[in-house]
């Protein structure tokens, strides 16, 4: 199996709720390791050039309205297949989806404030951890 490295977030809502401790301890007791880790807050703009490749979509101007509302914790996980085995960990982008014990079932209200971001494949990876960190930044 392949080690991977993917982009994790920490949305604003799950920040706002104090959830970061119990998310990050998640993904380590699911085998995931922390690479990098930084606790930011986007501007506009700075939502707007994470989400690019959802512009023009109808929920753009809420998604970035939101994901700059308040701060996020963005980090770097890495372990066997991290990109999927992260995604299992989160559950559907729609709460209301997602299966039991997922993050989303258990900590986000909807799909637009669903408290947790991952990449979804190997390129998306590369580019949204390139987005936030320097390799130098990575260990
Ligand atoms: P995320 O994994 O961060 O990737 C894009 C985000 O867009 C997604 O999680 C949702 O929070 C958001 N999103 C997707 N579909 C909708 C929608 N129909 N309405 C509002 N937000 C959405």
């Amino acid at each position: 199996m392949a080690i991977e490295r993917t982009l994790s977030i920490v949305k604003p809502d799950a920040t706002r709720k104090n959830l970061v401790g119990k998310i990050v301890a998640r993904f380590e007791e699911e085998g995931l390791r922390i690479c990098a880790m930084r606790k930011i807050h986007m501007s506009l703009r700075e939502a707007e050039g994470f989400y690019a490749v959802h512009k023009g979509r109808p929920f753009f101007g809420e998604l970035t309205a939101f994901m700059s509302s308040g701060p996020c914790v963005v980090m770097v996980l890495e372990g066997e297949n991290a990109i999927l085995r992260n995604r299992e960990i989160m559950g559907a982008t729609n709460p209301a989806q997602a299966a039991e014990g997922t993050l989303r079932k258990l900590y986000a209200a909807s799909i637009g404030e669903n408290a947790v971001h991952g990449s979804d494949a190997p390129e998306t990876a590369a580019t949204e951890i390139a987005y936030f960190f320097s390799a130098l930044d990575l260990h």
